[in-house]
């Protein structure tokens, strides 16, 4: 059943768990996720891109996930728009029937410029207010999200900045946290801490100083009550790049965000971790393997079978490590 993402998120800070917030942009996907969170028992956070709504089509991916809340009628799941670029888009999404949104301020509408943070308090707090009246969920950005190793921004939804930072712009400032929530009325909170979308985050494993844990717990303790979301978290598995490499891929040396980093995380109010390039990767590994040791197959259900079957295993190993078996 379609839920609020409070809901959820209230449950998972009571009960001391992380929800994975998997994106989807079709059919095998939004199967993968269902089919792994029935099989642990987890609650659904499905989230859609501006880019997702534009490959699949608005309906398309509004009837994707309602047919998934059809099928799965026991399962607690919310549709949520990813990186909302401004109140327009957040109030298109919420017509479509989207039980949760973000407002992501920290860009200006244009998707390139760095937002002031008095831009960013202006249209999150809009967002909340429209959003609220109608029991849908909002999720707000604060602080840019790029690497502490470059000083550099990362281009989120295919717009986005790679204007060099400082290390104060790349890392969320606790008692602006504290304020840009009393103002906006979020119910989560975005926080940037070293992170970046796409696969090539780190240039090594991460440690202290370019994945900023401490940050998490230092915002946590100021405002204990909201729910913290992290973006940019695909661990990027190594064993995933080596397949890909394998059967022809080209995949530069990276690395991501270690998944025992996100359960340190999620011990100081972490509720929603945003994934993405980890189902990319497993769905591009099965499909390279399937098609170079079956060159004569040509039917799409063929290889898009063992897509799906890879995309549910990240889901499914996810939603243990997060802690939400039997959750949902
Ligand atoms: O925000 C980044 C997500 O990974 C979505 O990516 O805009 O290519 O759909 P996308
Ligand atoms: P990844 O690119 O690390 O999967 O992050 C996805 C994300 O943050 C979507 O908003
Ligand atoms: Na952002
Ligand atoms: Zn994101």
């Amino acid at each position: 059943a379609l839920v609020s993402m409070r809901e959820l998120l209230d449950h998972a800070a009571l009960n001391g768990y992380g929800i994975p917030a998997f994106n989807v942009n079709n059919l095998e996907q939004v199967q993968a996720v269902m089919e792994a969170a029935k099989e642990t028992g987890a609650p659904v956070i499905l989230q859609a891109s501006a880019g997702a709504r534009k490959y699949a089509g608005e309906p398309f991916i509004k009837h994707l996930i309602q047919a998934a809340i059809e099928m799965y009628p026991n399962i607690p799941l919310v549709m949520h728009q990813d990186h909302g670029q401004n109140p327009d888009v957040c109030q298109g999404a919420i017509n479509l029937g989207f039980s949760s949104v973000m407002m992501d301020g920290s860009l200006e509408a244009d998707g390139k410029t760095i937002a002031s943070y008095e831009y960013n308090v202006d249209v999150t707090k809009k967002v909340a207010q429209l959003a609220h009246k109608v029991g849908v969920t909002v999720e707000g950005e604060l602080g840019c999200l790029g690497s502490l190793e470059t000083m550099k921004g990362d281009k989120e939804d295919g717009h986005g900045t790679d204007a060099t930072m400082t290390r104060e712009q790349l890392l969320t400032d606790p008692e602006q946290a504290a304020d840009f929530v009393k103002q906006t009325q979020i119910d989560a909170l975005a926080i940037a801490i070293g992170t970046s979308h796409g696969a090539y985050k780190f240039t090594r494993k991460p440690t202290g100083d370019i994945l900023a844990i401490d940050r998490i717990k230092e915002i946590h303790k100021r405002i204990p009550s909201t729910h913290l979301v992290m973006h940019g978290s695909s661990s990027v598995p190594q064993e995933l790049l080596a397949i890909i490499r394998q059967y022809g891929g080209n995949m530069k040396e990276t690395y991501g965000v270690p998944v025992e980093e996100i359960q340190e995380a999620i011990k100081h109010g972490v509720r929603k971790i945003n994934i993405d390039t980890d189902i990319r990767l497993a769905m591009t590994a099965a499909v390279r393997k399937f098609l170079a040791e079956n060159p004569e197959k040509f039917d799409a259900r063929e290889w898009l079978k063992p897509a799906r079957e890879a995309a549910k295993a990240i889901c499914k190993q996810r939603y243990i490590e997060f802690g939400c078996e039997g959750q949902g």
